[in-house]
C-alpha cells in the first residue's frame, strides 16, 4: 500500500546522485570546500551541470564572484569527512587542514582539486540567471581527472536525511540501449 509523503520531501527520493564536494577559491586566494547533494546533469556536450549552492554557504560568494569550482567526487572511504565538511564553514576554519584533505592544482580553473577523491571535474560558471531565484549555477565541465589507480570506487548517495547508501552491484544492460549506441563507448 502506498503511503502519502510530504511533497517538500521529494529530495529524499531524488537527491541520491553521488554526494560530491565543491571547491572554490575566494578573491583573496583562500581555497574552500563544501558538500553538495543538489546537482544534476543538464547536457552532454559540452557537459553542463546544475549546481545548487545556498547564499548561506561561504562558498557561494566565491563561486558567484570568480565563477570557477571543482566538483570532487568522493568514494565511501571518505563518507564521514564528506558529512563533516558539510557541517562547518570555511568562514571559520581551513577545512582542508582540519579534515586532512590534500589539495592539488587544477589545470583549467584556480579552485583546487582534491587528491583523496576518485574524480575531479574542473568547472566554470556559464549561466547565473537562475541564481537569484533558485540558487542554481549552471556549470560547464572543462576538464576531468580520474584516479584510475584506486581500488575503492563505490560512490556514496545521500538519502537527504543524514543516511547514505553506497554503490553496489553493477548491472550491464548495454545491449538493450539500442537507441543510444553512441553513449556506450
Ligand atoms: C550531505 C550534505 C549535502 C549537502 N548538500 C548541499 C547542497 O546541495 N547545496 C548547499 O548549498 N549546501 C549543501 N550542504 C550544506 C553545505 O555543505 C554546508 O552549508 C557547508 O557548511 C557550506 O560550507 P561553506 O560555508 O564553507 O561554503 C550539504 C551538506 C551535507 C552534509
Amino acid at each position: 500500500m502506498f503511503k502519502e509523503m510530504a511533497s517538500e520531501k521529494a529530495y529524499r527520493l531524488l537527491e541520491s546522485g553521488p554526494i560530491v564536494m565543491v571547491t572554490t577559491r575566494a578573491r583573496d586566494g583562500t581555497p574552500n570546500v563544501m558538500t553538495m547533494g543538489f546537482h544534476m546533469m543538464m547536457q552532454h556536450e559540452p557537459a553542463l551541470i546544475g549546481a545548487v549552492l545556498g547564499p548561506w554557504d561561504h562558498s557561494f560568494s566565491a563561486l558567484r564572484e570568480l565563477g570557477e569550482c571543482v566538483i570532487a567526487v568522493p568514494t565511501i572511504d571518505l563518507a564521514q569527512t564528506v558529512v563533516d565538511v558539510g557541517n562547518c564553514s570555511g568562514a571559520q576554519l581551513d577545512k582542508f587542514e582540519k579534515f586532512g584533505l590534500t589539495t592539488m592544482p587544477s589545470r583549467r580553473v584556480d579552485a583546487p582539486s582534491i587528491m583523496e577523491c576518485f574524480a575531479n571535474l574542473e568547472c566554470t560558471v556559464v549561466d547565473q540567471s537562475m541564481v537569484s531565484r533558485y540558487n542554481m549555477f549552471v556549470l560547464e565541465v572543462k576538464r576531468i581527472v580520474v584516479d584510475e589507480s584506486r581500488p575503492e570506487r563505490r560512490l556514496i548517495h545521500h538519502q537527504g536525511d543524514g543516511r547514505f547508501v553506497a554503490d553496489g552491484e553493477t548491472l550491464d544492460l548495454r545491449e538493450r540501449m539500442v537507441h543510444w549506441r553512441y553513449l556506450m563507448d
